[in-house]
């Protein structure tokens, strides 16, 4: 079975992240969840914790690994020999950035293909800066992250 892709900078993995993982899965069996290590932002958790975390809160669902990549993603879907990627999408403000990459991605690469898994009403609103930023002044985030990342995302945010 051919994996489907599911790439980001997951800085942490919050609970929409899951989601869409958990509807790819279903949708296409095999997921691959690929956390890019050079996006251009300053992140809270580095690559290995990143990874670590998504581990933690996708266990349970069958079909998925985490991997990480550097460089450009059409050259890691070569490396794993990938078509599809997914991509998930909650606001109208998303789609912009998202059809930039869908094709670029197409074009340095004929062929990869963008699958977008449009957000449930329950995490249209949660994104990794959000949750990071009410982490950041003491607010609870439990209910937007796994559990695994709402005690680091608290240990981190207290010491940064
Ligand atoms: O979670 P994010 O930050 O929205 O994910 C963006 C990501 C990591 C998928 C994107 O920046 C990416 O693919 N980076 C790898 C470098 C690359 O291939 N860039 C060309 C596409 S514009």
């Amino acid at each position: 079975m051919t994996p489907v892709v599911y790439p980001g900078s997951f800085d942490p993995v919050t609970i929409g992240h899951v989601d869409v993982v958990r509807r790819a899965a279903s949708a296409f069996g095999k997921v691959i969840v690929a956390v890019a290590s050079n996006v251009r932002k300053s992140s809270a958790f580095t690559v290995p914790e990143r990874v670590e975390m998504l581990k933690d809160a996708l266990a349970s669902i069958p079909g998925v690994e985490v991997d990480s990549f550097e460089g450009l993603l059409v050259d890691y879907l070569d490396t794993i020999e990938a078509k599809v990627v997914i991509r998930g999408v909650r606001a109208v403000s998303d789609y912009e950035f998202e059809f930039q990459m869908a094709h670029m991605n197409r074009q340095l690469r004929p062929g990869i293909e963008t699958v977008f898994l449009v957000a449930g009403p329950e995490e249209f609103f949660i994104s990794s800066s959000a949750v990071k930023e009410v982490a950041c002044f003491g607010g609870d985030v439990s209910g937007f992250v796994p559990a695994v990342v709402a005690d680091r995302l608290r240990e981190r945010m207290k010491n940064s």
